[in-house]
């Protein structure tokens, strides 16, 4: 009877192209293709021990600046969910202790919960052995309900692809890090909770008389994209990755209710930007489902870029990222 254990730590991710609206949500099956890049310092460590003397799963989170608490009610059930995928897969029923850690504000509008789904599902995978492709990897995180985590599993910039069925729902790299010198400088205008979650939002798109127009520009938006970033073009990305928020957001904002997540601080950011690249520093923006503003730019820019926006009396702090591994193991046994 031995415990079987292993650690892994997992990326956020930021989205040029989102993913927004589920098809199936038992699945956990996008609408449409999105494409994002790993952050390399915003990160999630979790350990999972398979524990014979357990009776029942455990799960503690050490969120940033907080103490350590047990997870119960929705985040419990989630991360249980995905154990017992796993658990299926390994045709075991031991159960599990897990332990979480995030490096970042987890209340940033930072994919926290990408990190910390990719980091669960591929320390489970290890903990137990079980032999699956990246693709796989990709597929079972996917189901966890945190979709995007799923675009956690490859290295650097990476592509959803999604023909509406379980297996060809996955994700792939199409760079490695160290393809482009991009940053991620992300600012945070309001670092409290978000107002309506993700995953209910998903459900909602198809309420908008816009989510057929934005199924429409999505498929050009894939391709263009992919084409940016094989050419490493900071004009073509970034104009993709605001056209795309916009977007995005027009949905939400139009869905039956409305969401409206931006505030007079998101607003701040994205005319500060729009006066710098009239004075020639190119940075870019994209929203996620709250109104913290993520500023893609080249590296060589980021500094400059991080020190005006914290000069920005809405702007709270900054985190600057630049383009990270996929998730990995660090220990195993
Ligand atoms: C706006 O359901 O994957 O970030 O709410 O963090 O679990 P969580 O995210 P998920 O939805 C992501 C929505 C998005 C866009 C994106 O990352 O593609």
């Amino acid at each position: 009877m031995t415990i079987r254990r292993a650690t892994a730590i997992g990326p956020a991710n930021i989205a040029f192209v989102k993913y927004w609206g589920v098809q199936d949500a038992a699945l956990t099956l996008p609408y449409n293709e999105s494409l994002s890049m790993n952050l390399d310092r915003c990160l999630t460590t979790t350990t999972v021990e398979f524990d014979p003397a357990l009776n029942a799963d455990e799960v503690t989170l050490k969120l940033h600046g907080q103490d350590e608490q047990p997870a119960t009610g929705r985040p419990f059930d989630r991360v249980a969910a995905q154990l017992d995928r796993v658990r299926a897969l390994a045709n075991i029923e031991t159960q599990a202790r897990v332990r979480s850690e995030n490096n970042f504000p987890s209340d940033a509008g930072i994919a926290s919960s990408a990190a910390a789904f990719s980091a669960l599902t591929l320390a489970a995978v290890a903990a137990l052995g079980v032999d699956l492709s990246e693709r796989e990897l990709s597929v079972l995180t996917r189901r966890s309900g945190s979709g995007s985590a799923c675009r956690s599993i490859p290295t650097g910039f990476v592509y959803w692809r999604n023909d509406g069925t379980d297996a060809g729902s996955y994700a792939e790299s199409v760079a490695p890090p160290e393809h482009w010198a991009l940053a991620d400088v992300v600012a945070v205008v309001d670092p409290g909770v978000k107002s309506v979650t993700s995953a209910d939002n998903h459900r909602l798109t198809a309420t908008s008389p816009y989510f057929p127009v934005r199924l429409q520009e999505v498929l050009g938006r894939v391709e263009q994209t992919l084409t940016a970033i094989r050419d490493r073009d900071l004009g073509q990305l970034g104009a993709i990755c605001e056209a795309d928020a916009v977007s995005m957001h027009v949905v939400s904002m139009t869905a039956i209710p409305p969401t409206f997540y931006w505030n007079a601080g998101t607003m701040a950011v994205i005319h500060g930007l729009r006066r710098w690249r009239n004075e020639g520093l190119f940075g870019y923006f994209t929203i996620d489902a709250g109104p913290n503003v993520h500023v893609i730019c080249a590296q060589q820019d980021a500094a400059e870029i991080e020190q005006r926006l914290r000069a920005l009396p809405e702007v709270q702090f900054t985190i600057a990222n630049g383009p990270g591994a996929g998730a990995r193991i660090v220990e195993q046994g």
